[in-house]
């Protein structure tokens, strides 16, 4: 990567895009390129949580159907406590606000499933659990349809990415 430090990014808009129970997600770019969006991950310090095991699998993973990972940082805040941040691959959200729409529709929910079961089985080969799968974890880009994609045509078809490693077992 031809960047290497936090400050060569800036924040797109002030509000996060995204809230979890540990982190609080941004939508960056690089200042050298404005066509580039990344997602910023913030895990503010905490007493008995590191996100040494999620940056590490991130990091060892590499699949079309997982967000891919670009660098870390660690700030130490005091002599115990470390602030982290992730730079990873900009996804348009995630399967959460596509659920309503699932619902009525089984065609979204196998090409759902059909996706998922690609990463599964690579997470199975890397011998990794992610253990905490569930609709805020599995994000998605928006991608052209193919003459394939039958459900989806004409249109936009959603290419769904496993996101957050934070309970991962190694
Ligand atoms: N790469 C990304 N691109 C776009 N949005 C993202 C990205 N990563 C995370 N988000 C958004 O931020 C939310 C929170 O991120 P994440 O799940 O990683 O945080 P967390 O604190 O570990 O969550 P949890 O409460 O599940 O433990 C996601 O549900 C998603 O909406
Ligand atoms: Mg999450």
């Amino acid at each position: 990567m031809f960047f290497y430090c936090l400050d060569t990014f800036e924040k797109v808009e002030q509000k996060p895009i995204g809230e979890g129970f540990f982190g609080t997600v941004h939508k960056v770019r690089a200042k050298i390129d404005c066509s580039l969006n990344f997602a910023l991950k913030v895990i503010p310090a905490r007493r008995h949580y590191t996100p040494k095991k999620e940056v590490d699998a991130l990091k060892s993973l590499s699949h079309a159907h997982i967000v891919r990972y670009y660098n870390s940082y660690e700030e130490t805040t005091d002599d115990f406590f470390k602030t982290s941040r992730i730079i990873m691959e900009f996804c348009d959200g995630s399967l959460q606000s596509q659920m309503p729409s699932l619902k009525q529709d089984s065609a979204k929910v196998l090409d759902l499933m059909a996706q998922m079961a690609k990463v599964s089985k690579y997470m199975m080969d890397q011998e990794l659990l992610h253990r905490d799968i569930k609709p805020g974890n599995i994000l998605l880009q928006w991608r052209p349809s193919t003459d394939q994609d039958l459900c989806f045509k004409p249109g936009l078809r959603p290419f769904y990415k496993l996101a957050d490693f934070g309970c991962v077992s190694i």
